[in-house]
């Protein structure tokens, strides 16, 4: 095959996003920290520890390791309570149609996520026997939007940057795409997304012949 596909996790393939925001709003409120949904686009694709210094330059806090060491500890304590009650039904919608298609094509595909909790919840979803290769936050030293991850995963699929189209929902994980050398995709606000090559509300605007031709099926 020419082409392959990395999916991100979050607010891609599941709308696992809002439960990233609630868990940070919740320790934001809790740390007197203004923290709106539109300071959480910032959030995205970034790692967590990131995510949490950020907040507290927000927030002018300067805090021992330790203190930072448990908040995070926190964070992903409550996140994790949502992720718990996760199902099948909480796959973003025509996430399958295509994932299927590309399956039954024998197009090699890969996940390509931030996130340290991508293997379990990719597991709870059942989505796992779908991809080549996982490539998540525990492999990962450099973030978002440094291309390491969709680099490490193109490796993975033994395909050449510029074959693989990228799906994201974050501005840092476009620029990571892009800085690749891949087709960036982004699934959500054209504004928001302006960097990417196309852009989706969400999957059910995607259809098979566009995924086709992307394919060079
Ligand atoms: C990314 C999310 O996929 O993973 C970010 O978009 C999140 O919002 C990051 O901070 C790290 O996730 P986790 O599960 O390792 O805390
Ligand atoms: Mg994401």
């Amino acid at each position: 095959h020419h082409k392959g596909f990395i999916f991100d996790l979050d607010g891609v393939i599941v709308d696992t996003a809002k439960y990233h925001y609630l868990a940070w709003k919740h320790l934001a409120d809790e740390l007197g920290i203004p923290f709106t949904e539109e300071q959480n686009e910032q959030f995205k694709g970034v790692s967590r520890k990131r995510c949490l210094e950020i907040l507290l330059e927000w927030g002018n806090l300067k805090v021992s390791r330790e203190q930072f060491d448990s908040w995070l500890t926190e964070k992903n304590q409550d996140y994790l309570q949502y992720i718990e009650k996760m199902t099948e039904d909480e796959v973003l919608p025509d996430v399958p149609k295509v994932l299927n298609f590309l399956k039954a094509h024998g197009v090699p595909m890969g996940l390509g996520s931030a996130s340290k909790n991508a293997r379990p919840i990719l597991k709870k979803v059942g989505l796992i026997p779908y991809f080549n290769t996982i490539v998540d936050g525990t492999q990962v030293s450099k973030a978002k939007p440094d291309p390491e991850v969709f680099m490490i995963a193109a490796g993975d699929l033994k395909l050449p940057p510029r074959d693989c189209i990228v799906f994201e929902d974050a501005i840092a994980g476009i620029e990571a795409a892009n800085i690749a050398g891949m087709t960036s995709i982004g699934i959500g606000d054209p504004e928001t997304l302006s960097g990417a090559k196309y852009v989706f509300k969400d999957f059910t605007e995607i259809d098979l012949d566009f995924i086709k031709e992307l394919a060079e099926l």
